[in-house]
């Protein structure tokens, strides 16, 4: 039987979100009463249209922002006793470039290792090993500002590894990236998965990695719509929430529009 929230259980949820509702200064009612559980080693894929409260949700269960109702618990403990959340969940953000540190690759991915206090032994070790999961090697020298986009999402993952985080958060993976930049995109989700990571992806862009989803959470207009297998829930799925089902199969080329 699971531990009752509110102590540490290994076979509690990596977060569990009872009733979060959050309203802006202004008034803006920006999430309704989301109760939500997130397992380890789960690919759970949160989309909705912009706006619908995905990076917000996904910021309070990171406690980066304090909900204005609603409890938030980390492997069962309450969030503000859970001391190893930042250690342990790795966020990239959808502006990759905000999150460099580093005058050069390997620099960058340094940057969390230390600041974990590791022995240098251990931090070049641990970059030297991320820098090959991302396939950075060749790069490790060459100013981050300079790669292309599916690289500093890159970069920011084996920022990550080089963490020792067993989960990574998303957010718009795939904004504003080529098709090169999205097929780089994809490895690393490939490659979290068979590492046996949990995964969290944010993205309002299903299309591009549906394949890789166990669990599908629907948000529209800060409500949870619908949630469960991802075949079952756009069975379900009404378009009116924004989210258009990517399993359409187009017969010609004058089919391919996003227009319908
Ligand atoms: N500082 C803020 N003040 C008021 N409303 C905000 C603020 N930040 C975000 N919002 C609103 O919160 C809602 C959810 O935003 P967000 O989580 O960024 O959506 P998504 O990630 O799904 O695009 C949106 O309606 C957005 O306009
Ligand atoms: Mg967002």
């Amino acid at each position: 039987m699971d531990a009752p929230l509110g102590s540490a259980s290994p076979s509690a949820p990596l977060f569990s979100l009872r009733g979060i509702s959050h309203v802006f200064p202004n008034g803006n009612k920006a999430l309704s009463d989301i109760t939500l559980d997130i397992h380890e080693e789960e690919c759970l894929f949160i989309t909705g249209s912009n706006g619908s409260g995905k990076t917000l949700l996904i910021r309070i269960a990171c406690g980066l922002v304090e909900p204005s109702c609603g409890d938030v618990f980390f492997h069962g403990i309450p969030l503000d006793r859970a001391r190893d959340v930042r250690s342990s969940v790795g966020m990239v953000f959808q502006d990759a470039d905000s999150q460099i540190v580093g005058e050069t690759v390997a620099e960058d991915i340094a940057f969390g290792p230390k600041n974990l206090r590791l022995p240098k032994d251990e931090i070049a070790e641990r970059v030297h090993s991320a820098l090959s999961a991302m396939g950075l090697t060749e790069k490790r020298d060459y100013p981050p500002r300079r790669l292309s986009g599916g690289e500093k999402r890159r970069l920011a993952v084996a920022g990550i590894l080089a963490m020792g985080c067993s989960a990574i958060i998303m957010d718009e993976p795939f904004a504003n990236l080529d098709y090169h930049g999205v097929v780089q995109v994809l490895d690393i989700i490939k490659h979290m998965k068979t590492e046996e990571k949990t995964i969290i992806i944010l993205t309002h862009e299903l299309e591009k990695a549906l394949a890789y989803a166990d669990r599908l959470v629907i948000l529209d207009k800060g409500r949870i719509r619908d949630q469960g297998r991802a075949d079952e829930t756009l069975d379900r799925l009404v378009p009116s929430y924004g989210v258009r089902d990517p399993r359409k199969t187009y017969t010609c080329a004058a089919d391919c529009t996003w227009l319908d």
